[in-house]
């Protein structure tokens, strides 16, 4: 490590020497298979999180049972008549998955989440400007339950804290896999779902995860996951960037275009640095035109 090096030795590291290395010749749009050091800490057992869960606003949780069909309607999702608590504390038995949204609101993992970011913080700074954004999600899924294929809009590490679980990732910014009018709604609020093909899988490289694995995954690369055969636990730890706000933008742009019949753009590898044309973008939304 040189002077310069955005990579410090730091002994209580939550993301070792190794991982910051690999992170830093990943990041932003490859993933990578990482280590962390959060195995075991108090805040992540079942226990503690069950806590968290019961004193967190209604909105930010969301349970169900986990063997529902394919193609489940939001609406229809039916409650799996266990409290929220019951279902966390029992969850290697009941056949249920539990999302903990923004779990940052809450101080002790607001800390955790800092000092998760505080590792990684100089390899983003250098190379997508300041994290913005920045939130933490915690997922807990029985064994054997599937995250279907979708898209994420954020930077995103997912660290594998209880249990094994293997997530397919495929490569960002292939419209063979995600059309330019699937980014364009997505980015207006459509849903993060993608249509899946058989002939896709080739293009996807697996990442087993065991506890202690994290991988990092980059904005909008689709990706699904085949949890194991026991409860898992995983924090995922995200942030937005100039980069991912740009896109987002600029497909926001295309789709105001292909609204009005007019050409769509070309979003390139740096959308930060398409100024003009998201300028325009908020001059035409400013304009309502
Ligand atoms: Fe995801």
């Amino acid at each position: 490590m040189t002077a310069h090096s955005p990579i410090r030795h730091n002994p209580a590291a939550i993301f070792p020497d190794t991982a910051r290395t690999t992170f830093a010749a990943a990041y932003p749009d490859q993933p990578a298979k990482l280590t962390h050091a959060l195995v075991g800490h108090d805040l992540l057992c079942l226990d503690a999180l069950a806590v968290l869960a019961e004193r967190m606003p209604a909105s930010s949780v969301e349970y169900n049972l986990g063997k529902l069909p394919l193609g489940v309607r939001p609406e229809d999702t039916p409650a799996n008549g266990l409290t929220l608590g019951e279902t966390i504390r029992t969850i290697d038995t009941n056949g249920s998955w539990a999302v903990l949204k923004n779990v940052e609101r809450d101080p002790a993992y607001a800390a955790l989440l800092d000092a998760a970011l505080a590792d990684l913080d100089p390899i983003v700074r250098a190379s997508t400007g300041p994290m913005l954004h920045r939130e933490a999600f915690i997922f807990l899924s029985s064994p054997g339950s599937i995250t279907p294929f979708h898209m994420d809009p954020e930077h995103n590490i997912l660290l594998q804290i209880m249990g094994t679980k293997v997530m397919t990732v495929f490569p960002a910014h292939d419209e063979a896999l995600v059309p330019a009018q699937k980014s364009e709604e997505f980015h207006g609020g459509g849903h993060r779902n993608l249509v899946w093909q058989d002939g896709f899988a080739s293009h996807g490289t697996a990442f087993p995860l065991v506890p202690g694995d994290a991988i990092h995954v980059p904005v909008k690369a689709p990706h699904f996951v085949h949890n194991g055969p026991a409860v898992s636990v995983s924090l995922s730890v995200t942030w937005r960037s100039q980069r991912s706000v740009a896109e987002g933008e600029l497909h926001s742009f295309n789709a105001l275009l292909r609204r009005r019949g007019l050409p769509v753009g070309t979003i390139s590898v740096a959308p930060e640095r398409q100024g003009v044309r998201r300028l325009a973008y908020r001059i035409m939304r400013k304009l309502d035109v």
